[in-house]
């Protein structure tokens, strides 16, 4: 019934969404360089966490041109501590493309050529900025379209589940306001059919709701969860004359390249217990979970040759700090040591 008579679910959903939106930056006022800086920014990372950097970011790279034409560490600098450094790389090259073209593309098709486009950003981009019909699916649209069909199947990871709803997304899809309507799906699964708690009696498309219904829409999607991996990693404090000691990641590895961080004390053939003990932080990267031990230590000789043979460590003095790119974790760590040995009166 959902998909043979699909106007009616269509027009619940958006009527919904064009009074109760939430007054994002990138709606309050429209273009296709603020559509496509969000939808980079939206990539693997909230709303409340994009908020800040995506005001700044417009303030110092306000459209294609003035993108294109900034030096790469800037780009990687104004995305200090969103995290995944290779969506700016992408953006950077993306907004080259775009500059040098005489009409940007305006359809998903298109949009999906240019660096760091995968299907959903392009289908993102091509509906709300282009208004071309164009499904927009990911974890969020997956959840209520599972929902929405009381879908049970038990699938082995996201990409399955993704495959899976992508024919029904676009069946269901409003192709006189493709942006409106995927971007009514993206707020219904952001602010009412959330994961653990969906608010079906304030759900717009509820009457339409096969797992409303059948009463335990929770459960829902069945998606079977990576067993989490335990990582444990131990790194150096190491202050000479004013210099903290830095690893930066070289072209090798791409996803950091040109990003610095605390070294491990393994790559200075330090043993880990060594020194003395600064900060232990664990976090979670999906199915990763990270235990990351600070220790100050003194170099040995050894730790000394390592880092004059090694390029990748360099000595970055504590006055310049700021204008290094570190990755966000690392740098609320230093921040955070070099407070506490301020106060302690180091
Ligand atoms: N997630 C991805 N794209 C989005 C958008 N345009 N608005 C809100 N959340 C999003």
């Amino acid at each position: 019934m959902l998909t043979e008579h699909p106007a009616d679910f269509q027009r619940a959903l958006r009527k919904r969404f064009l009074t109760n939106q939430r007054p994002l930056p990138w709606r309050t006022e429209r273009s296709l360089y603020r559509t496509v800086v969000s939808e980079f920014m939206l990539q693997q990372t909230q709303v409340k966490t994009v908020l800040p950097f995506f005001a700044a970011w417009m303030a110092r790279f306000p459209d294609f041109p003035a993108l294109a034409a900034a030096p790469e560490a800037d780009v990687l600098k104004a995305w200090e501590g969103l995290g995944y450094y290779n969506r700016a790389r992408n953006l950077h090259r993306l907004a080259k493309a775009v500059a040098a073209m005489s009409t940007p593309p305006d359809d998903a098709e298109g949009w999906r050529e240019l660096p760091g486009v995968g299907p959903y950003t392009a289908a993102a981009i091509a509906s709300i900025a282009c208004g071309a019909p164009a499904a927009c699916v990911d974890g969020n649209v997956v959840r209520v379209l599972a929902r929405l069909t009381a879908t049970r199947t038990a699938f082995a990871d996201n990409g399955t589940a993704v495959k899976h709803f992508t024919p029904l997304a676009g069946a269901l899809l409003n192709r006189r306001h493709p942006g409106d309507h995927n971007e009514a799906l993206m707020e219904l699964g952001a602010t009412v059919c959330t994961k653990t708690a969906p608010a079906c009696l304030r759900c717009p498309v509820a009457q339409f709701c096969a797992g409303f219904a059948t009463g335990d829409p929770a459960s829902l999607p069945r998606i079977a969860r990576k067993a989490t991996v335990l990582r444990e990693v131990t790194r150096a404090w190491c202050v000479d004359r004013g210099r903290l000691l830095l690893h930066r990641a070289d072209g090798a590895a791409r996803r950091f390249a040109g990003i610095h961080e605390l070294p491990e004390l393994s790559a200075l053939e330090i043993d880990s217990g060594a020194g003395k003990l600064l900060l232990t932080r664990s976090r979670s990267i999906t199915h990763h979970r990270i235990t990351e031990t600070i220790r100050a230590v003194r170099l040995t000789s050894s730790a000394r040759n390592r880092i004059a043979r090694d390029e990748s460590l360099v000595w970055v003095s504590l006055a310049t700090l700021e204008s290094v790119t570190l990755s966000g974790p690392h740098r609320r760590w230093v921040k955070e040591i070099m407070a506490a040995s301020s106060s302690a009166g180091l």
